[in-house]
């Protein structure tokens, strides 16, 4: 073929879409026999994909977890044998409460730290050392069955790892016990402390702005106030600390204990 008239084929080539040359003589593709020849065995479709495997839903698999607990001893053995929060796996011990199941004022903290997962119990450290100083201030006792007894848990029951704060998740999962919780407890208020329980129970953050004023979660009055952890940090924020146990202390005084719901326990 002549150069010039070779150039313009290839360019129409081009146009057409052509990329790539792989014979000298053109193929008519239309042409071809329907079965290719027996050396070239036409290539099995790859099966379609598996459906990957369904991951349940941890936050589910807690509330279903949570309902079927009928008492607080069920609701206990509910939680050490649920296997859906990684915080499990690094803790010693799962931490369910200490304290008077019946008392009228259920405290809400946040996760264990290191000796909270060490011996089990919540709030058994620094913190929970001047937290019981902070509750005596106002005649209540974690050790009294009378009425002035506290109850005592925390959002997560595990500790997680370096003290760092629960993530969302974390706190998604593990509501539906600390829900469950508080309704089996049927306390008469509860105090939420620090940014943690408030996240969990009232949807929100912003413990600054938070304490001292009263809100409800699960239908209770329920109190932010600071951490104790904070206020050993922050000895200052004592005061408004201060402020806050008076308040319930007047609370506690002017809600008679015949106004509480009927408890849940089993
Ligand atoms: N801080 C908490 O929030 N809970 C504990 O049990 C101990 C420290």
């Amino acid at each position: 073929m002549e150069y010039h008239a070779a150039l313009a084929a290839l360019r129409w080539q081009l146009e057409m879409g052509a990329s790539e040359a792989i014979g000298d003589a053109p193929v008519n593709r239309f042409d071809l026999p329907d079965n290719p020849p027996a050396s070239r065995p036409r290539r099995r479709a790859a099966p379609p994909p598996a459906a990957a495997p369904v991951a349940p839903d941890p936050v589910a698999l807690a509330r279903a977890a949570a309902a079927s607990a009928a008492d607080l001893p069920a609701l206990e053995a509910a939680i050490a044998a649920f296997e859906h929060c990684d915080l499990k796996r690094g803790a010693r011990n799962t931490v369910f409460a200490d304290g008077h199941p019946s008392a009228r004022v259920m405290v809400i903290g946040e996760a264990p730290g290191r000796d909270e997962d060490r011996l089990g119990r919540p709030f058994v450290g620094r913190a929970g050392q001047l937290l019981d100083r902070m509750l005596a201030a106002i005649g209540l006792d974690r050790r009294s069955e009378d009425e002035n007894g506290v109850y005592i848990t925390n959002v997560l029951p595990w500790r997680p790892p370096q003290n760092r704060e629960p993530t969302p998740e974390e706190i998604a999962v593990m509501l539906p016990f600390l829900e469950r919780h508080i309704a089996l407890a049927a306390p008469d208020l509860l105090i939420l402390m620090g940014n943690t329980p408030c996240q969990a129970l009232l949807g929100r953050r912003g413990i600054t702005r938070m304490r001292g004023k009263w809100d409800q979660a699960m239908n209770l009055p329920a109190m932010p106030m600071f951490h104790p952890a904070y206020l050993l940090r922050n000895p200052a924020a004592k005061r408004e600390a201060w402020a806050d146990l008076l308040e319930i202390q007047d609370r506690l005084r002017h809600l008679a204990p015949d106004d509480r719901p009927a408890p849940q326990r089993g």
